[in-house]
């Protein structure tokens, strides 16, 4: 019998289409429909929604929406989803409550990493992870929401659009600047929400879209110990999954899963201790960074000693000084011959070499690290020097 939907009421409405409840018939089933908006619905994103929504329908994961179905009525393009009674979104979590607790919030942030595991290992970048996307149920089980269906974060998008839909507070920092996106871009976006569910603030905020995306590229969010001395232990934490450099996160969303979920233990060991302890109780409990440190995945997590403005993109190479010296002292010795050579067999001329300017270190940097073709490695050095001279980061985004 031919599946048909009943549309029963308007759920919500975000920047990428509106969610209506729905009844699934002939099964009576309840059911969240999603359409997306006509003016994201060329060919090319039409058959990039139907080739991941092939790929989200795949992935089963207590932690992730079931995708169900997805088709057109007339020119709207929709997929269905299972509806989640009595969930709320992160966002109205934060509003209706306040910042959460680490014990609460790592607990969400854990399901959030086992979710981005999933997606991750059926090759799905989620892309969009943001607090509205991230729904939790009173009993605190955690479901990630609309998971690479559409590509909106990327830089692409980004420059040929002109401007940024959605809040850009979640953005890693190479998305702004149209390098590769890997799942490390997940990490940082997880970080960014974290950082907001355990302490009532944006990570990065700014008065426009280019305030924030100057904040993600140059700043480090307020230290966690400014805002609440018992979450100090766990900054090494929030550094890892908000470091400028996707190579210095974690090296998967499983290991930083891992990782929470022991400081999780800790500190609910610490607590029980605690309790037991004789005589008065600590009006603070905190968790000692002595004692992170004892369990082997918390141990390698180190602060990062570069200060905040040394984080800055491009990558600073001040990493092997003695070889940079080296290199430049060849470099001259090199350039003192050629030019003793060319004026002993040159006496007498005029002629004129035309100078080339030398690849700068940030392009040499690029052309090292980068596989990809030259149209690439060309976008990615155009890119930075529009990202330098301000003319990505106008308020014309
Ligand atoms: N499967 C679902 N079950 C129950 N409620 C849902 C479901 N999906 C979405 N919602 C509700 O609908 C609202 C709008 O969701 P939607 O994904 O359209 O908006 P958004 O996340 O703010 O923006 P974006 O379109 O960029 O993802 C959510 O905030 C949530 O309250
Ligand atoms: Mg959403």
């Amino acid at each position: 019998m031919k599946t048909t939907y009943k549309l029963i009421s308007k759920i919500g409405e975000g920047g990428m289409g509106v969610v209506y409840l729905a009844i699934q018939e002939p099964l009576g089933k309840q059911v969240a429909m999603k359409f997306l908006p006509q003016s994201v619905a060329g060919p090319a994103q039409v058959a990039r929604f139907q080739r991941e929504v092939q790929a989200a329908i795949r992935i089963r994961h207590k932690n992730v929406i079931k995708i169900l179905d997805c088709g057109q009525k007339g020119d709207q393009h929709y997929y269905v989803m299972e509806y989640l009674e009595g969930y709320r979104t992160i966002l109205q979590v934060i509003e209706d409550e306040g910042r959460l607790d680490w014990a609460r919030g790592s607990s969400i942030m854990e399901q959030v990493m086992d979710a981005l595991d999933a997606c991750h290992e059926s090759c799905l970048i989620h892309r969009d992870v943001k607090p509205q996307n991230i729904m939790v149920s009173d009993q605190g089980h955690m479901v990630l929401m609309d998971f690479g269906l559409v590509k909106v974060t990327d830089a692409d998008t980004l420059t040929a659009a002109g401007k940024i839909m959605g809040t850009p507070s979640y953005i890693a920092p190479e998305v702004f600047l149209a390098r590769d996106i890997t799942s490390a871009a997940d990490q940082f976006s997880a970080g960014a929400v974290f950082y907001e569910l355990i302490t009532g603030s944006r990570a990065f905020e700014g008065a426009t879209v280019a305030d924030v995306a100057h904040a993600i590229l140059r700043n480090q969010p307020v230290p966690l110990a400014q805002i609440d001395g018992d979450l100090a232990p766990y900054q090494s934490i929030l550094d890892k999954l908000l470091s400028k450099y996707p190579e210095d996160r974690f090296r998967s969303a499983r290991e930083a899963a891992d990782v929470l979920r022991t400081s999780r233990t800790l500190a609910w060991r610490e607590e029980i201790s605690e309790a037991e302890a004789p005589g008065p109780r600590s009006p603070t409990r905190r968790v000692r960074k002595t004692e992170l440190a004892r369990v082997p995945e918390l141990a390698n997590i180190q602060m990062d000693p570069r200060s905040a403005s040394s984080l800055a993109w491009p990558r600073p190479l001040t990493r092997k000084p003695i070889a940079l010296l080296i290199v430049a002292l060849l470099s001259i010795v090199g350039a003192s011959t050629s030019l003793w050579t060319w004026s002993r067999n040159n006496t007498g001329s005029s002629t004129i070499v035309p100078q080339i300017p030398p690849a700068s270190a940030f392009d040499q940097q690029v052309m090292a690290r980068s596989p990809q073709s030259s149209h690439r490695t060309w976008r990615n050095s155009a890119m930075r020097r529009r990202y330098w001279t301000g003319s990505l980061l106008s308020p014309s985004i």
